[in-house]
């Protein structure tokens, strides 16, 4: 076996190295994030919105070092002091290359809060600040103002990218928080934000709704999937370039079996990649897809102990591709009991992220749960 790296890349960190295929979304993310529009992007999960702004961010940064970026991931943070604490941090971070500057700032810029600052052995990565909790609350304004202010006092732009926003939703008195962002973050001249996240029905509810701080915030995108003829060539692309073959069936088979969804088209990708020595043939791609199912089996059972014996019947229905869910026949057909049933449990089959609505029309979010679930329910095998 060659130890040659993968071109196919599938993982939690975002790599640019197999980026591909949105020169459009590319294009019109930086072009807002430049001219100061403020940008709010919205897709299901694992399409490709952190590699996007991944991607736009570090173009700008090479092409316009006047701009500061900023990156907060809201995964992993679960409280409104959390939040506050890490966007000064990282503010502050994004300001100077320099973490002697990074303590000299925080000692001059704020007026009400005196942060605690903590620098550990390594400054570049061990760099906080934290504050009383109750001045921080009082004063987070001047938290939310500081790229602003930074921005002012050194002459550069910032922006300031927000993944996965809609967990602010959850704080306890999110509503406050928001106004007060909201009102902060509109007067700045010099601060743009790119604010995105995966849950659907949460980030319309925070944007487009209105009658919330948020209304018309900026400019609202919703990503869609990358086409699949864009996949096909890229997949052709890669195999040749690390010397290996495959025909235009399996390369067109890839996306098609993935619904183009990025990252299973990826992680199909290298499981075929990665068994074929010189051209993929049928074994080889059976067996990555094999593979592909089993790999993710614990998390399927998983989600289908989750659901009711009426989501379940409604998932059947949906995968059957049933256009009028609410007819007497799919009702009786599928067991789905009352229309008032079916719209209940689509809307909890749609929170728990397993479908997606468009158009009026469902689809399974996971095109590879889709493939087991049609083996374990109706027998249909995966090709
Ligand atoms: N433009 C792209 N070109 C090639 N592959 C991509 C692209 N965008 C995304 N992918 C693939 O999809 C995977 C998921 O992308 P990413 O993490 O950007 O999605 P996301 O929408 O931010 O997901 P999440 O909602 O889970 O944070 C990446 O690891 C990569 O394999
Ligand atoms: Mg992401």
């Amino acid at each position: 076996m060659k130890d040659e790296i993968s071109p196919f890349v599938f993982g939690n960190l975002v790599n640019l190295y197999s980026f591909t295929n949105r020169e459009e979304d590319l294009k019109r993310l930086k072009k807002n994030l430049i001219h100061g529009i403020n940008t709010i992007i919205i897709s299901p999960r694992r399409w490709g919105k952190s590699s996007l702004v991944e991607k736009a961010i570090q173009e700008i940064n090479t092409e316009n070092p006047n701009y500061k970026t900023v990156k907060i991931d809201l995964f992993s943070i679960n409280s409104e002091e959390a939040f506050l604490e890490s966007f000064a941090r990282e503010v502050i971070k994004a300001s100077s290359t320099k973490w002697e500057h990074w303590i000299e700032e925080s000692r001059q810029i704020f007026k009400n809060l005196i942060p605690k600052i903590s620098i550990g052995i390594q400054p570049d990565s061990d760099f906080s600040l934290s504050f009383e909790w109750k001045e921080l609350k009082k004063n987070s304004q001047e938290i939310l103002n500081l790229p602003e202010l930074l921005a002012e006092k050194n002459g550069v732009k910032f922006i300031i990218c927000i993944d996965e926003f809609q967990n602010l939703a959850h704080f306890h008195d999110f509503e406050s928080l928001e106004k007060k962002m909201r009102s902060v973050w509109q007067k700045q001249k010099k601060t743009v934000y790119c604010l995105y996240g995966s849950k659907r029905h949460m980030m319309v509810d925070i944007f487009n709704n209105s009658s919330k701080p948020f209304y018309k915030f900026g400019d609202l995108f919703l990503l869609q999937k990358i086409k699949k003829e864009k996949w096909v060539s890229f997949i052709k692309e890669k195999f040749a370039e690390t010397g290996k073959k495959i025909s235009e069936k399996f390369a067109q088979k890839i996306p098609e079996m993935m619904k183009n969804h990025s990252w299973y088209v990826q992680q199909f990708s290298y499981y075929i990649w990665s068994e074929t020595e010189k051209e993929v043939n049928e074994t080889i791609f059976n067996n990555a897809l094999n593979l592909l199912v089993s790999s993710n089996l614990p998390l399927f059972q998983e989600r289908i102990e989750d659901l009711s014996v009426g989501q379940i019947n409604l998932l059947k229905a949906i995968v059957k591709q049933e256009e009028q869910l609410s007819s007497k026949n799919t009702l009786q057909t599928y067991h789905l009991g009352t229309s008032a049933s079916v719209s209940k449990n689509k809307n909890i089959l749609l929170q728990k992220d397993i479908i997606n609505e468009e158009n009026k029309t469902q689809e399974l979010l996971d095109p590879v749960f889709e493939l087991w679930f049609k083996k374990v329910y109706f027998n249909e095998n995966y090709v």
